[in-house]
């Protein structure tokens, strides 16, 4: 008898960053992070491992990928045949439920579903902090994607003590996100290739570093305080700090396009009007807005001047994943 597990995990956007690695192997982060889960934004993952399969087999919105742009995933399943002792090979189904090309994280939500899905349907019972240990191996940021609401990273020195853990879930006050979604140009780097480059060339790594580490204990603060503007502030800080290195990389580069700065500008015109909203950005265009629920309407009514309704999307704290599995 075999078994199909689904898992359904949300994406994540960090407050405080991750952007580079100290052991690349491991996946071990320069810095803990911090971020918060969203609800509207999700992948749902089956795994099956399925004795007559002659090849892993991964389908991504019911289409199957070539073998070839499914390594990633090959790897991460070869991982878990090595941990459980599974032998066969997989049938993998995904769907993203992220606005196609919205450059929203969905690795952060890929890898976690992935790692939960398969890692049961192999026959393995990993607790919450084993599979966020697990998902880190296939994106830092999956790490995370385990849990729900406010969920903290710790950087850890080896793979037992790098994993993620909530700081606050469920998360009961208004804290909201509106992603500003850009049309992405190609993306000018991977998110790997430029963590790479700046931790060995931006003069200013060390400095990230140092702050990144005293923005994580100011942020515990401000969440546990319930204060929108000291989260706000310290990760528009941070997002800005870590886009200043790969402004200091050697070669340069950088996410932005021209209507990233219209939206940068957007939400400072609106703070200096006394709308209490901040910034945040990725390893994309898109720009995040940090706001109270009672704003929307105020912020979207400036933002469209720019932007159409649908470019810009809400979203709520969200849960950690779910679980189900048919056996068969
Ligand atoms: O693990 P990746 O490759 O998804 O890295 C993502 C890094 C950032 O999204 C830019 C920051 C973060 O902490 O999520």
């Amino acid at each position: 008898m075999s078994k199909t597990v689904t898992v359904k995990a949300h994406t994540n956007i960090a407050l405080v960053k991750y952007w580079g690695k100290k052991d690349p192997k491991l996946m071990l982060p320069q810095n803990g992070s911090i971020s918060l889960t969203l609800d509207h934004f999700y992948t749902e993952t089956s795994v099956t491992f399925d004795p007559h399969a002659t090849a892993d087999q991964v389908s991504f919105n019911q289409k199957v990928i070539a073998p070839q742009k499914a390594q990633r995933i090959i790897k991460f399943l070869d991982l878990i045949r090595e941990r459980s002792g599974e032998t066969a090979r997989a049938i993998v189904k995904t769907s993203n439920h992220v606005p196609t090309s919205a450059g929203l994280a969905s690795s952060a939500s890929g890898f976690a579903a992935l790692a939960a899905a398969g890692s049961r349907a192999a026959g393995l019972e990993l607790s919450l902090t084993d599979l966020s240990r697990l998902a880190r191996r296939g994106s830092g940021s999956a790490t995370r994607s385990i849990f729900g609401g406010f969920v903290e990273w710790h950087a850890g020195s080896d793979d037992a003590s790098s994993y993620a853990e909530p700081i606050q879930d469920p998360v009961d006050w208004d804290i909201q996100m509106i992603a500003v979604v850009l049309q992405a140009s190609k993306k000018p780097i991977s998110s790997t290739a430029g963590m790479q480059r700046v931790v060995t060339t931006s003069p200013y790594y060390p400095a990230w570093v140092e702050t990144a580490n005293a923005d994580l204990v100011a942020m515990r603060q401000a969440i546990a305080a319930h204060d929108l503007a000291a989260v706000g502030e310290l990760a528009e800080t941070n997002a800005m700090r870590m886009h200043a290195l790969n402004l200091s990389a050697k070669p340069a580069f950088n996410y932005f396009t021209a209507d990233t700065l219209t939206a940068i500008k957007a939400v400072q015109d609106l703070r200096a009007n006394g709308i209490n909203c901040y910034y945040t950005l990725d390893a994309g265009p898109n720009v995040k807005i940090i706001c109270a629920s009672s704003d929307t309407g105020t912020i979207k009514t400036a933002l469209q001047r720019y932007f159409a309704a649908s470019q810009l999307i809400v979203a709520q704290p969200g849960p950690g994943i779910s679980i189900t599995e048919t056996l068969h």
